[in-house]
């Protein structure tokens, strides 16, 4: 393992009827408060009412920022930003899923800092203090909710990054699976798909010795595997929506990954699909993670048989690393399509005309990639093989 340190503050507040939380945990922080959600689930199915029954009980003045895209978008952080600064914002409610959160940390950071946020997201100046904000997550997926990452994409350039700071972890987030009963079934597929991709993001490292991140690793692929398949039969499973609610946290919020750094190569090529073509963030790794193991499976063919043996029941007798590696691949390409993923980028109508400049826009920052470092040659074959 390598030396680290762990350091989670985000109030997890998890199970049935806890959004009443809100109540306690808001007031400490404000009583101007801005509500930040998306194109209209949660007018849909009632959540936005109950919010704001519970912000009118604690006498909170509240703003709305409505319309928060999928693949958030930097144009929907400047208005959220302009409300902060206009209106002298105390605190930010996201309620929604990642791309809700996402836009919502970008915001929290716009609002403490005098120039366009855009410059925080490609690093281009520090982030130094954000406004405080806490979330109600209604959609199982990117772990936005437990950790200081955010991705936002800049719809005018067709440029999406990721950036983070210490000072975006949501002061508390509250996580009922009741919430997550009217997700559609393509969507709880994507968050399925993400969340996987996660574990695989961490498991593919090379630093010695870490016996317990492997098994944690492997318990949730083995736990969202065995419970995608009932939950998407039945979407209002309360058991089904906990398991996969619960994973999703785990998988993203720095527990796995204590003692190592994980490869994230693939997230970097997806983000470029979807900045150019804004495809769903988990159809596009459904697509494009068996593809990078395929190209990375020399790399170190012991950890993708390791992975093929505990977690897809590959059985090694007879046979090299490398061809139980690939069983290991085919199973996984497999499962997905079985539960519904797309599998190609035809899928999304993408043919061949713009991977030059989907490969240009993933190597904007050169080469990229902990487990294997990925060059022009190796990202355009990724994509190529991904048609
Ligand atoms: O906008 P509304 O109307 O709310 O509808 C959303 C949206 O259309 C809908 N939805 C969410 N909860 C629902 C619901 N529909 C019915 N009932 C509910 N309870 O689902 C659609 C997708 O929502 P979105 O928030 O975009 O999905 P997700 O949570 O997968 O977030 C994706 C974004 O997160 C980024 C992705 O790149 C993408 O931009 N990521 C963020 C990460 C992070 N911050 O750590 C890591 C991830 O790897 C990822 O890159
Ligand atoms: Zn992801």
């Amino acid at each position: 393992m390598n030396n680290f340190t762990f350091w989670n503050p985000t109030k997890l507040i998890f199970g049935k009827d806890q959004l009443e939380q809100l109540k306690m945990e808001l007031p400490q922080y404000g009583k101007k408060v801005l509500l930040v959600y998306g194109g209209g689930s949660i007018k849909k199915n009632g959540l936005y009412n109950t919010v704001l029954q519970y912000l009118t009980e604690i006498d909170a003045e509240v703003f709305e920022l409505a319309g928060v895209e999928p693949n958030p978008r930097l144009s929907t952080v400047r208005k959220g930003v302009e409300i902060c600064k206009q209106n002298d914002i105390d605190f930010l409610l996201a309620v929604g899923g990642g791309s809700v959160i996402d836009c919502t940390k970008a915001i929290a950071a716009g609002a403490k800092y005098d120039g366009d946020t855009w410059d925080l997201v490609i690093k281009k100046a520090k982030i130094n203090d954000a406004l405080p904000f806490g979330t109600v997550l209604t959609l199982a997926a990117t772990g936005s909710e437990m950790n200081s990452g955010s991705v936002i994409t800049n719809w005018e350039t067709n440029e999406k990054h990721g950036w983070g700071s210490p000072f975006v972890f949501p002061k508390f987030s509250i996580l009922d699976p009741v919430n997550t009963y009217t997700v559609p079934k393509d969507q709880t597929i994507y968050g399925i798909v993400d969340i996987m991709s996660h574990v695989f993001e961490h498991y593919f490292h090379q630093t010695e010795n870490t016996p317990l991140q492997d098994r944690m690793c492997e318990s949730v692929l083995l736990t969202v595997m065995e419970t995608a398949p009932k939950l998407l039969k039945d979407l209002t499973n309360y058991e089904h929506r906990e398991t996969i609610l619960y994973n999703g946290t785990m998988a993203l919020n720095g527990i796995l990954n204590m003692g190592y750094h994980g490869d994230w190569a693939t997230h970097n090529i997806e983000h470029a699909v979807s900045a150019v073509y804004d495809i769903p963030h988990g159809g596009g790794l459904a697509i494009l993670f068996p593809n990078w193991m395929k190209h990375n499976l020399n790399v170190n063919p012991t950890r993708f048989k390791k992975l093929a043996v505990n977690v897809f029941g590959i059985d090694p007798n007879g046979k090299t690393a490398k061809e139980v590696g690939l069983a290991g691949i085919e199973k996984l390409r497999e499962f997905w399509n079985s539960i519904g993923a797309p599998s190609r980028l035809a899928d999304y109508n993408i043919d061949d005309s713009k991977l030059e400049i989907m490969t240009e826009k993933a190597m904007v920052n050169g080469e990229f990639g902990n487990f294997t470092k990925l060059n022009h040659e190796d990202v355009m074959a990724i994509y190529t093989s991904s048609l």
